[in-house]
């Protein structure tokens, strides 16, 4: 145990070569606040997976664990085309590991850091994706809790009108389930507090409706480059979260229509009797708040030279498919993503 215990602990390179449960290690993809994902061969099969292997004081407790082997199971029967599938979960030499599918891409933090604001047609597509994936969660009896844009990857699409393909991963995995409010032992906070839920905070009984707000908030940075609350510390954005009334998005996106100041003023209502009822729900206000926006020119925000109404990115029914928006280019460059393993 205590062998693999510090394996976790250690250097990617000393994991590299190593064997964990039916898996060889490749290498190391990204580490989180609390795992660390490494490409890895699942022996078996002889395919490649990307392997999670959690910090081991998440397997000491019993409240994660129980949470962990529960949700996992019931992550891993569904089967939607926008959740990363999980091939198996289980525990090793004390140590909690999922295998999942290897998703080529980066994940929509990466993205976003790297493009700013994007066009309004990537952010609804993409916030499309996740929410069908939500729902279907939500219709299986699962909460994510974490919706946020480390926990959605963003792979390569099909063609000109799928340019992206969003799967959302990490069910049962928030580390915000650890105490009333997330914070550890010693007192820091584990994760992001941007896309909290204020009854997440206040700890009260979740269901869907917290997602929505996670949701919405992440859609709201996607179009805005910030999130909806920025505060100095961690108290003060949990007080914003639950008392405090975003900015208005179209103070950071003009060149969207008004409208859409009332979609995420009601998704990101405080109570969830006030919110959108689903996801969808949700994303289809917005698209019907963007969509009415007339043609404009000039460039749109975030140095994104495409106005909303000629990316062709939010096509109304029966309407003829277009060329490939412009925008696609800079988010799937050719070639490997260049930060990939940056992380040290
Ligand atoms: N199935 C997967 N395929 C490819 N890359 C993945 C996969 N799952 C996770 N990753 C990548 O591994 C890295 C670490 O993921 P992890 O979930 O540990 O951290 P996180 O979600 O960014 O942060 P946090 O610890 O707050 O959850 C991320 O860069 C993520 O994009
Ligand atoms: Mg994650």
């Amino acid at each position: 145990m205590a062998r693999d215990t510090a394996a976790f602990a250690g250097r990617s390179a000393e994991m590299v070569g190593r064997q964990v449960a039916g898996y060889r290690i490749q290498d190391e993809i990204g580490r989180g606040g609390m795992a660390v994902v490494y490409r890895a061969r699942d022996l078996r099969l002889d395919r490649v997976v990307a392997l999670k292997l959690l910090a081991p004081e998440l397997a000491r407790n019993d409240t994660f664990r129980k949470r962990f082997t529960h949700e996992s199971r019931v992550a891993a029967a569904l089967d939607h085309p926008h959740i990363v599938p999980v091939f198996e979960a289980g525990e090793t030499d004390g140590v909690l590991y999922i295998a999942m599918r290897y998703v080529e891409g980066r994940d929509l933090r990466h993205l976003l850091d790297r493009e700013g604001p994007l066009p309004a047609g990537t952010a609804v597509r993409i916030g499309t994706q996740v929410a069908s994936a939500l729902d279907a969660a939500h219709d299986h009896g699962l909460v994510h809790r974490d919706v946020k844009p480390g926990n959605i990857l963003i792979a390569r699409g099909t063609d000109s009108e799928h340019p992206e393909h969003a799967y959302l991963t990490d069910f049962g995995l928030t580390k915000k389930s650890l105490s009333l409010t997330g914070f550890t032992t010693v007192g820091q906070f584990v994760g992001t507090l941007d896309y909290v839920a204020p009854e997440q905070i206040s700890g009260r009984p979740v269901d869907g409706r917290c997602d929505v707000y996670g949701l919405a908030c992440v859609v709201y940075e996607t179009l805005a480059g910030r999130p909806p609350f920025l505060r100095d510390d961690d108290m003060a954005l949990l007080w914003a979260h639950q008392h405090d009334t975003p900015p208005a998005l179209t103070e950071s996106r003009p060149d969207l229509a008004p409208r859409v100041d009332g979609v995420f003023a009601r998704a990101l209502a405080k109570s969830p009797d006030a919110r959108h009822d689903s996801c969808m729900a949700f994303v289809t206000a917005l698209r019907a708040a963007l969509g009415g926006r007339p043609a404009q020119a000039g460039p749109a925000a975030g140095g994104h030279p495409a106005t909303w109404a000629d990316e062709s990115a939010v096509p109304e029914a029966g309407e003829r498919p277009q060329a490939p928006p412009r925008w696609a280019e800079p988010v799937f460059r050719t070639g490997p993503w260049p930060d990939r393993r940056d992380t040290p």
